[in-house]
């Protein structure tokens, strides 16, 4: 076993300190109704698929939903919480809630739709699958820090609904929306703390 420190840099390790430490789920509240150019959501999107995958299953699909499709995706969250908040709600408060979810995604660039696909002919366990997409979101959120746009993984119940209505095969399953927009960094809450490695980490020597 060689105990030296001679490490090989490629001299990007305070780039990727930075970038992994800057990346915050950032929402659609926070986002300034302003496009991303074709070209950049592409090479975030590139960037996700060079995220690792067992047996190079490659099991993901991207649908880039803008315009209209964030229009529809408001009104149809809206309308599945509706009967939850009609409940809950006073009538004042209901119509409050309900504009606030129809308009919540108009602010964002684009939502990618994330999808698992199931190989034809590789087996994989199912956990394996959604690791490798797990990484590919967490590529596409890295990219989105180091170009100084914002986004997060929505996982509600009424966006894994609403994913499987844009039309899924049977070896598909939706994992939700990627949200991504421009945002004001002076004007987003605070970072959240993590863990200290301690309360996390075990070394067996
Ligand atoms: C698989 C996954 C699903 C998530 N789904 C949601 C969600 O539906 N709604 C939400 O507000 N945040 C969601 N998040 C974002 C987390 O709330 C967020 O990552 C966490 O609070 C830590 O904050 P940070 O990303 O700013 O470090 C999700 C994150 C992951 C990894």
């Amino acid at each position: 076993m060689d105990h030296s420190n001679n490490l090989t840099l490629i001299g990007a390790e305070d780039v990727i300190t930075d970038v992994i430490r800057e990346r915050r789920s950032i929402y659609p509240d926070e986002f300034l109704a302003k496009d991303i150019p074709q070209n950049i959501v592409e090479e975030i999107l590139v960037n996700a698929t060079w995220a690792p995958t067992h047996k190079m299953t490659e099991p993901w699909r991207f649908i880039v939903l803008q315009g209209t499709h964030q229009y529809q995706f408001g009104l149809y969250m809206a309308n599945y919480y509706k009967n939850y908040y009609l409940e809950k709600l006073s009538h004042s408060k209901f119509a409050a809630k309900f504009k606030y979810l129809q308009e919540y995604p108009l602010k964002a660039a684009c939502m990618i739709a994330i999808i698992l696909v199931r190989h034809p002919k590789i087996a994989l366990p199912e956990w394996e699958e959604i690791a490798a997409v797990s990484c590919a979101v967490q590529n596409m959120a890295l990219s989105c820090t180091a170009y100084g746009l914002g986004g997060y993984w929505c996982s509600t119940d009424a966006a894994i609904e609403y994913v499987k209505e844009l039309g899924l095969a049977e070896n598909e399953r939706s994992l939700g929306l990627f949200i991504m927009g421009h945002f004001d960094p002076l004007a987003i809450t605070p970072r959240k703390k993590r863990s200290p490695l301690t309360k996390k980490v075990t070394w067996l020597k």
